[in-house]
């Protein structure tokens, strides 16, 4: 953080009013919708301590008058994307009517807030903007809490939604983090990458999850990552099946039946290919030997060549010349 620009500032203003939406959640009665709302979901007292969530009342001046007390001018405010200025010269709240999720950055510290609908409202998560000290690219939500387990166990689940990763929290799943939204950019990646060997991708159980899960595998793949891919059933996301069937099941019926990437591409791409056509059988093959060509470890490639050997009964020695093609050069 550099102190000449005012992200000091920026990020002071974001630790006062992160506590300020936190007291109106847990204490005051206009909170109480939507406190009822997230106890509803099975989020606990101690969760939504942990994770300091809030609520934004809808009303004007909220953050205004709060922040001009603690010294703050409301310029400096909209610099922190706290306060939206209008054509007319007023301050508008960003964040009106919402369930409040402090992003916070690797140190702890506050750095911008998602703001969730409590009903059926669009959009249902309105996330800070860019600001000084909030680079949407960089950050890894949760990943304060989350370091030390990841450390210690070489491993990351990577979820899609913030409430994904509160709910494995909660459920003892300590070492869950997740990007802001599907997409993984290469910083967050390498930053993955320097505390784990292996990363279990949790998106959704829906299309868009889905078809996220591949190009999120693939991005984590180019920084070395071994990727598995873990399948909620049933359309569901992460949350909704540890509140349906409860963290056991999660664990035991989602985590650790994850699989490596490349055998779950096989399944997927399957579907996408004729395999019936022969052009189509062999682009399939080419793009399966291109994937397993960027594995690491030759056990690992030798298996699936084994695997595409046996299905399309093509020798081993065949398979291995065509994709020694697409190994990447060694440094
Ligand atoms: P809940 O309905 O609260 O359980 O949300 P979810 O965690 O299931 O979120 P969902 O699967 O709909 O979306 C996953 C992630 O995508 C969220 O955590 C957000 O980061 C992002 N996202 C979802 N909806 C929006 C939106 O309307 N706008 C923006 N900017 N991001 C969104
Ligand atoms: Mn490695
Ligand atoms: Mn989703
Ligand atoms: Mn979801
Ligand atoms: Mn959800």
């Amino acid at each position: 953080v550099n102190e000449d620009d005012g992200s000091q500032r920026v990020l002071e203003a974001h630790q006062w009013l992160a506590k300020l939406y936190h007291h109106l959640l847990v204490n005051t009665t206009e909170g109480k919708d939507a406190l009822d709302y997230l106890t509803e979901r099975g989020f606990t007292r101690e969760t939504i301590d942990t994770f300091q969530m809030g609520y934004a009342p809808d009303k004007p001046g909220v953050v205004a008058t709060f922040l001009e007390k603690k010294g703050f001018h409301p310029q400096e405010m909209v610099k922190a994307g706290l306060l939206t200025a209008t054509e007319g010269g007023d301050y508008l709240d960003r964040f009106r009517g919402r369930i409040i999720f402090p992003l916070r950055n690797h140190l702890g510290k506050t750095v911008a807030f998602a703001g969730r609908t409590l009903g059926e409202g669009q959009p249902k998560y309105l996330n800070s903007p860019e600001t000084s000290i909030f680079h949407k690219g960089k950050l890894l939500y949760n990943f304060d809490l989350a370091r030390g387990f990841i450390r210690k166990q070489s491993t990351i689940v990577l979820f899609e939604g913030y409430a994904d990763v509160i709910s494995a929290y909660q459920s003892d799943i300590k070492n869950s983090i997740a990007t802001m939204g599907t997409s993984v950019t290469p910083a967050q990646a390498e930053l993955m990458n320097r505390y784990a060997e292996k990363v279990i991708i949790c998106y959704d159980g829906d299309q868009p999850g889905i078809e996220a899960s591949v190009k999120t595998a693939k991005e984590l793949q180019k920084a070395g990552i071994h990727v598995y891919i873990a399948r909620v059933p049933n359309q569901q996301d992460p949350d909704d099946f540890i509140k349906a069937e409860g963290p056991d099941r999660f664990r035991r019926e989602v985590l650790e039946t994850s699989e490596p990437f490349v055998g779950y591409l096989m399944r997927y791409y399957r579907n996408q290919f004729n395999l019936q056509s022969e052009g189509d059988r062999f682009d399939y093959i080419e793009m399966i030997l291109r994937e397993v060509a960027k594995l690491e470890r030759a056990v690992e490639r030798e298996y699936y060549l084994q695997e595409l050997s046996k299905e399309f009964s093509i020798s081993l020695e065949s398979l291995n010349e065509e994709m020694e093609k697409w190994r990447p050069k060694q440094k």
